[in-house]
């Protein structure tokens, strides 16, 4: 695509990989906060539309809210899109505000397939939020 943002916006990409939007897969920079994961999404593969102008990409005022789950978590938890930072596997379950997921011809998703089920029983579970570094 192109009329995008200065792709200076991923930082350095050192290799894509994938997430899942509920049941739709997409190879994104490695390592990069969310939200710019989804601009690359939007701009680079033309999957998505949002109006970033609402949002302050600083972790100050929750604007991203979005649910998802590590890849090795059993249950979805809430995070900011500014500050989670892609991990291959991730699935987001609901998207910030105002982002809207588009089909191959660019027409809006009403709907967003159900995500990949979670790991099974025994693999390791998340830490706790206190127990994050
Ligand atoms: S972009 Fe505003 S809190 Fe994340």
């Amino acid at each position: 695509m192109s009329g995008g943002p200065n792709k200076a916006i991923y930082g350095e990409i050192t290799r894509l990989v994938p997430i899942h939007i509920g049941g739709l897969t997409f190879d994104v920079p490695d390592d990069i906060p969310l939200i710019r994961a989804f601009q690359y999404i939007q701009f680079e593969l033309g999957r998505m539309t949002c109006d970033w102008s609402r949002f302050c990409f600083n972790d100050t005022i929750g604007c991203c809210a979005f649910e998802f789950r590590a890849p090795d978590a059993e249950a979805p938890d809430w995070g900011r899109a500014c500050c989670q930072r892609v991990v291959p596997g991730l699935v987001v379950h609901t998207l910030p505000k105002s982002s809207v997921m588009l089909d191959e011809r660019g027409e809006p998703l009403r709907e967003i397939p159900a995500a990949p089920p979670p790991p099974k029983p025994g693999k390791r579970a998340r830490p706790p939020r206190e127990e994050l570094p």
